[in-house]
């Protein structure tokens, strides 16, 4: 039999020559982790071990443009926890307000608003770590029109301060009862973090003249946390939530790193005109104090959240943490706009399992890195270490800090590729490969803009891809590796679009857009779709319709859509429960750009994001 790198030999086709991959992917032992493998098949005249069935075990659910949540027969999807529902932490209320009269302080009790990035906690070991835990939840925006009962006609501190309670993190306690999941009221664990909440500022770039400020002039807390998208979890269970287009918050932007990051003359809320903080022309270095990951314990409701500065200053679109087989830290990461990077971070001391203590501040010594895809299949990750190559304070890097305040004008520096605005970062447990949704990029190949290159093939890219690379040399993946190999999965599309450039290589359901991305403990692919408004109006998302989570078999490339969302909603986040059994996600935004009365379907109502949970009915894994 042929022996190829699977790698290659899957590049443009969506999955590799099958009994191929299964070798080289996947070592016998391996293969019998995975609850439906064992089935021996001849392939080419080799007894390769391979699935006796796709994982993928539903059946595709149709596009939809209906103002409703589709899943596929067999399931049930129960929306747990929308914007404004009581988190517990005073008791069984405040409770929601249709009018969207609830008060700043009753905001800062309930639910946030545009749900993302989710990750579960288990609150016991065994069995009953998978029917009650902590769900860490993300509220990445706001929209004001629906916030307030008069939207945008008018601004007050009070506004702007309920504005501020709807951004950050919840903390909530669920509980699987009678078959369907509830949020625990009261709890001791509940916990709303907001743009106000006090956090330590941690890592190399603490204490940096760029981080102080009138009202911190240490440098070394900030309030709050806002523009969380995508997240992440520790195996010391903490969670790591991630602080994207923060550059919108802030009105007056004027110097270099501004214009880097994009803090432009508004702010899209105009918390500047309540609350000074937010006028960069008055306080410059408050942007400097945003784009950060940021660490939760989601046990300790007393704990501080900390911004660990050595992971980098970016659009943080997520966090996925992976353990190198020597036991250090790496942190997958992207940067989501168009032309930005795809980072990682390697710790420099070892996960301790044994002593959670000593991990607490393990995302503060490392080494960050850029990756740099060559045109060979091969990549290298590029350290972004002060004093290395153009990292002097002749360009502008005078210490370690100020590489990690600078990251972009850093990886610019050392030539990492420009990207088709990487979003999520999925890591395959068993292979150690990493999967990253590139969700699109349209400027790709306009004038004054970069053209393709191998990693980014398409010029004018509507529907965006899916890259993936294996780090080190060897069959399995090393995460602390500075090489790796890598193709693309995937590229979206519609194989029905009249230009055929457009079409992709889809095995299986059409899709666009990609962003939410994560691996059960099967090895399958869950992908999340946002396609934004204009988007879903245009002819190439015609046979699309409402954003949707798809699943994918990585072994053969088939693609199979599992659910679609209501009007105008992206979904995003995703996490389940260690048996499998439950899925959580979450449905944002919906109604943007269109008209939508979900979840409550109320003639006094309003759309508003939401956790759903997705169960099978007859209690059995999700998806198989
Ligand atoms: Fe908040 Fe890049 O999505
Ligand atoms: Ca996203
Ligand atoms: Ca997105």
């Amino acid at each position: 039999m042929k022996r190829v790198d699977p790698m290659i030999e899957s590049t443009g086709s969506g999955g590799s020559l099958f009994s191929d991959i299964v070798e080289a992917r996947f070592s016998r032992r391996e293969m019998l982790k995975f609850g439906s493998a064992g089935a021996l098949l001849a392939i080419g005249g080799v007894a390769a071990e391979a699935f006796a069935a796709s994982p993928l075990g539903f059946a595709s659910v149709a596009t939809s443009t209906a103002d409703r949540l589709s899943v596929p027969p067999g399931y049930r999807a129960d929306v747990l926890y929308a914007w404004g529902d009581p988190t517990g932490l005073t008791g069984t209320g405040p409770a929601f307000r249709f009018d969207a009269g609830n008060t700043a302080t009753e905001q800062a009790q309930q639910a946030g608003m545009h749900h993302d990035a989710i990750e579960f906690f288990p609150l016991t070991s065994g069995q009953g770590g998978s029917t009650h835990g902590l769900l860490a939840i993300n509220h990445e925006y706001t929209d004001e029109s629906l916030l307030h009962p008069d939207g945008t006609k008018t601004l007050s501190a009070e506004k702007t301060l309920k504005s501020q309670n709807a951004h950050g993190v919840s903390v909530i306690e669920v509980q699987l009862r009678g078959g369907g999941w509830s949020v625990v009221r009261p709890s001791k664990y509940a916990r709303r973090i907001t743009a106000r909440t006090p956090m330590r500022i941690s890592g190399p770039a603490a204490g940096h003249a760029l981080l102080r400020t009138a009202a911190d002039p240490a440098g070394l807390e900030v309030l709050g946390t806002m523009n969380n998208c995508a997240g992440g979890r520790t195996p010391w269970g903490t969670y790591l939530t991630c602080e994207e287009n923060f550059n919108g918050y802030f009105a007056g932007g004027s110097n270099a790193d501004h214009k880097r990051y994009g803090v432009g003359s508004r702010a899209y809320n105009r918390w500047n005109e309540t609350d000074e903080r937010f006028d960069a022309s008055k306080h410059p270095n408050e942007p400097n104090r945003f784009g950060w990951v940021v660490e939760i314990d989601p046990f300790d409701p007393a704990s501080k959240p900390v911004k660990r500065t050595a992971l980098g200053r970016m659009k943080h679109e997520g966090a996925m943490l992976t353990l190198a087989p020597d036991g250090r830290a790496v942190v997958y990461m992207g940067d989501d706009e168009p032309f930005e990077r795809i980072y990682k971070f390697v710790s420099r001391d070892r996960f301790d399992p044994k002593n959670p203590a000593a991990n607490r501040d393990l995302l503060d010594h490392g080494t960050l890195y850029a990756a740099r895809f060559d045109a060979d299949g091969s990549g290298t990750w590029l350290p972004l270490v002060h004093g290395q190559g153009p990292l002097v304070a002749a360009n502008g890097f005078a210490d370690a800090a100020e590489v990690l305040i600078r990251t972009r004008q850093a990886a610019d520096a050392v030539g990492a590729t420009r990207m088709d605005r990487p979003e999520w970062i999925a890591v395959h447990p068993t292979t150690g490969e990493v999967y990253c949704t590139l969700t699109n990029n349209t400027s790709r190949g306009r004038a004054g803009s970069p053209g393709t290159d191998p990693a980014n093939p398409r010029t004018d890219n509507v529907y965006g891809h899916i890259i993936r690379w294996r780090d080190g040399t060897g069959p399995r993946a090393d995460a602390s590796a500075t090489s790796f190999r890598w193709d693309i999965f995937v590229l979206a599309g519609d194989p029905a679009n009249a230009d055929s450039a457009k079409r992709g290589n889809v095995k299986g359901d059409a899709f666009g857009s990609p962003d939410g991305l994560w691996f059960d403990r099967r090895g399958v692919l869950w992908i999340q779709t946002d396609a934004a408004p204009s988007q879903m109006k245009s002819a190439d998302y015609a046979n699309i319709g409402n954003n949707q989570m798809l699943a994918a078999d990585v072994l053969t490339g088939e693609i199979r859509r599992f659910l679609v969302g209501p009007v105008g909603c992206e979904i995003t986040g995703m996490t389940g429960t260690p048996d499998g059994r439950t899925l959580f996600i979450d449905v944002q935004h919906p109604g943007e750009g269109g008209q939508s009365q979900w979840p409550d379907h109320r003639a006094d109502g309003r759309p508003r994001s939401a956790t759903v949970a997705i169960r099978r009915e007859d209690g059995g894994i999700v998806g198989s």
